[in-house]
């Protein structure tokens, strides 16, 4: 199920403006005389009306505090308050005004949310995080992303990649240590995961790489981060974590919560990758 909130307005041009170049959204469908707006989980549509609808709270939330900060200096000249953490709701919010008088909140949530971010935005937004936070995913979020990881497709249909989980400090900082700067990333986080494949398939490498990339984007649409560190398929590390030496390791990643927040590093553009022929 999907659904969208509609709001009857009298000044469609001024709102769409306001939504689409102040606000950042996107127009997701235009109808003519009503419009829908999208920015990640929120579909906004506003219809023109005799009257204007213009009850309720329209919150926008971003990943960052800075984010709310960047808001609050285009939208200062209508806000009600400059951007503060509120310890009821643990928020980080201000509200303002949209040119009809809504109100439109600003925030981030502090704390753990459940999965809301869509395809496209999970797809684009992952990113590599090499530092974690101490707090510990718990059991039932780890389950949560290995049922996503079920769907990983395989050479016909063998399904013999696995998931090696340690949350052994010892362990976690040997791995560390195997290849220098490049499994470094491992040692502050709480869990490590290895991802094996066996030799029951004639495709160990490929089924084994795309089940990583399936972990990988599973954590990272459950509030997850994670580092894909190469060249894992080697003795010690099989050894440390009890893997079958004629097992395949494509790859290690560290396991938890973010404890900073990358960039985007430089992506190429389309006309540089796609070759119609
Ligand atoms: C095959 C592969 C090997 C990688 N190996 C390492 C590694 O050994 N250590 C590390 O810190 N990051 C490693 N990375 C992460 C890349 O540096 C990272 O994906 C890249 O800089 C792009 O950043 P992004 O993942 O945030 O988009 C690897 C990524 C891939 C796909």
């Amino acid at each position: 199920m999907s659904g969208l909130i509609f709001f009857r307005t009298t000044r469609l041009e001024e709102v769409s403006r306001f939504y689409l170049e102040e606000v950042g959204m996107s127009l997701w469908l235009d109808q003519g005389s009503c419009r829908i707006f999208k920015a990640g989980n929120l579909l906004l549509g506003f219809c023109k009306r005799e009257e204007s609808e213009t009850e309720g709270i329209i919150t926008i939330f971003f990943d960052t505090r800075e984010e709310v900060d960047a808001m609050y200096d285009k939208f200062a000249d209508t806000a009600e308050n400059k951007p503060r953490y509120n310890p009821d709701y643990d928020i980080y919010h201000f509200f303002c005004r949209d040119p009809e008088g809504r109100v439109v909140e600003f925030q981030k949530f502090e704390s753990r949310l459940n999965e809301y971010i869509t395809a496209s935005d999970n797809l684009i937004s992952r990113r590599s995080i090499r530092t974690f936070t101490e707090q510990i995913p718990d059991i039932e979020l780890l389950k949560r992303v290995f049922e996503i990881c079920r769907y990983s497709p395989t050479s016909m249909n063998r399904q013999k990649y696995y998931y090696v989980v340690t949350d052994n400090h010892t362990k976690i900082k040997q791995l560390a240590k195997v290849r220098g700067n490049s499994t470094a990333p491992l040692a502050g986080a709480p869990y490590v995961v290895a991802v094996c494949c066996t030799p029951e398939t004639k495709r160990i490498q490929q089924d084994a790489d795309i089940a990583a990339t399936y972990l990988l984007l599973a954590a990272h649409c459950q509030g997850l981060a994670t580092c894909w560190i190469t060249d894992m398929d080697r003795v010690e590390v099989k050894e440390l974590l009890d893997i079958p030496l004629e097992d395949y390791v494509t790859c290690l990643t560290p396991l938890g919560f973010a404890a900073e927040s990358k960039d985007l590093p430089v992506r190429r553009k389309i006309e540089e990758f796609i070759k119609f022929v």
